[in-house]
């Protein structure tokens, strides 16, 4: 095939030049300009010469008509990943799984395969690793892989003829930094080669209606590589988080256009693969025999699932003029923020204090029903004053000192009961309507009230 035009379109105002150059001579910007295929050569290419007028046509039809049923899910042999993905792989989808490098993405995808094998004509394509590596891998993770087929090729074209002559049903593409296209004369991993790779496999996924995984790494910013570009062409984007040196590995779903977002699977990396963790309260939740301050426990809701964690803070003298305010696991401005409601509503200043604050396990909680469990654990710590054994809290608190609802109160209450606690104290308009047997529910509508139930 002849090597198509390639031109140099800035990513600000999108001018066109046939020439790289470190300022854009249109707008200004300076180092802009990223490679792309020349608009006149894709319109000419053979890829889209199937959609004339009259085929687009014949697609238009009524909502009604189409069948949702259709969608058809396979359990990947793994209830976590199957969780994460909103109830099993659903045929024709393209998932990304983002994570850094050594966190388990391989791991997880190889053990998929193999289970999806037994129903699935399974394809793995590695740009990474030999095939030596990767059979010793499923070799020792003992894994079935009589049906399972390997790949190893790094160019977009010869692995797109390839599988098509194959036809698999499901396919792996790990990891999609190091293929490259020949329309591009970018080195592999180049923003501008990671969109159109991605871009040629998405397009034969979806014409040929095969489940497509992409593999990506994520840079040290903690986007993935080729800025974000891959997010928004796939139906769902999966991210893999994990503490380095924990064996608790998390997977969480940051789009699905096939379930809920936010979902989290849980899993433990052992000598034998990635293990689920099919009750994750129980292994956030380190139990302490005795009470201990700065510690509160929160019930939070990731996906569909309530979960119980440990907040921990230290509030300590600063030695620092401007003193230090650290957040592992939660945003760092919601810190702020609420320390400053504190300080307004409930009178507590700490500007001459270091805060740090961490959520156990490396759990990352995004929503906003931590706010009353971190000012609880914050205030325990401050005061050096353990708060009550078998007590839980969630809320989210409002800058005018008020405690907030968050959705669904009584699922939490539940979760939390399940586990055992005797306490928990809830936003009031989170109060179930009837009272669940073996926990005594707290309800406070301002901050002012739930500091004065715990700490007088
Ligand atoms: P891998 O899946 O290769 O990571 P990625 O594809 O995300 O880069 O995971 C490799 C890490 O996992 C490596 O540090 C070793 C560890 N590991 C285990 O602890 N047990 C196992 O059974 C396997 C396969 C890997
Ligand atoms: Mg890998």
């Amino acid at each position: 095939m002849a090597k198509a035009k390639t031109l140099y379109v800035c990513r600000d105002c999108g001018g066109g030049f046939p020439k790289w150059a470190g300022q854009c001579s249109d707008c200004g910007a300076w180092n802009s300009l990223e490679e792309s295929i020349s608009e006149v050569n894709q319109k000419t290419m053979p890829r889209f010469a199937g959609y004339s007028g009259d085929a687009a046509a014949a697609m238009i039809r009524p909502l009604s008509a189409v069948d949702a049923e259709k969608t058809q899910r396979t359990a990947t042999g793994l209830p976590e990943l199957d969780r994460v993905l909103g109830g099993g792989l659903v045929q024709g989808s393209v998932v990304l799984i983002g994570g850094d490098p050594g966190i388990g993405k391989s791991t997880l995808l190889i053990q998929a395969l193999a289970s999806l094998s037994e129903h699935m004509r399974p394809l793995y394509v590695s740009g990474e690793e030999s095939a030596e590596q990767i059979s010793m891998r499923a070799a020792r993770l003992g894994l079935p892989v009589d049906r399972l087929q390997l790949l190893t090729e790094t160019c977009v074209e010869r692995i797109l003829a390839l599988a098509d002559k194959h036809r698999p049903s499901v396919m792996v593409m790990d990891s999609i930094q190091t293929f490259y296209s020949e329309q591009l004369q970018s080195a592999p991993g180049a923003v501008a080669q990671v969109r159109e790779s991605a871009a040629q496999l998405v397009r034969f996924a979806k014409q040929t209606g095969i489940s497509l995984f992409l593999v990506g790494h994520v840079t040290k910013e903690g986007a993935l590589a080729g800025p974000r570009v891959l997010e928004h062409m796939v139906d769902t984007v999966l991210y893999f988080e994990g503490e380095a040196g924990s064996q608790i590995r998390l997977v969480r779903a940051i789009k699905n256009r096939f379930g809920a977002v936010n979902e989290l699977g849980v899993f433990a990396m052992t000598d034998k693969g990635l293990k689920e963790v099919s009750n994750p309260s129980a292994i956030f939740l380190s139990r302490h025999e005795e009470q201990v301050c700065g510690s509160a426990i929160l019930v939070t809701r990731e996906g569909t699932r309530p979960m119980l964690v440990e907040v921990q803070a230290l509030v300590d003298q600063s030695s620092l003029g401007n003193p230090r305010r650290v957040a592992l696991g939660l945003e760092q401005n919601r810190l702020a923020m609420l320390l400053a409601v504190l300080h307004r509503h409930g009178g507590i200043g700490m500007v001459d204090q270091d805060v740090f604050l961490n959520i156990v396990g490396g759990v990352r909680v995004t929503e906003t029903a931590a706010d009353l469990p971190v000012l609880l654990s914050v205030l325990s710590s401050f005061r050096d004053r353990p708060l009550p054994l078998g007590l839980a809290a969630f809320g989210e608190v409002g800058l005018a000192g008020e405690i907030r609802p968050v959705p669904s109160g009584e699922d939490r209450v539940r979760e939390a009961a399940k586990h055992g606690f005797k306490r928990i104290l809830l936003p009031a308009a989170n109060r179930p309507r009837k009272a669940i047997a073996g926990i005594e529910v707290i309800p406070v509508q301002r901050l002012s009230q739930a500091l004065s139930v715990l700490f007088e």
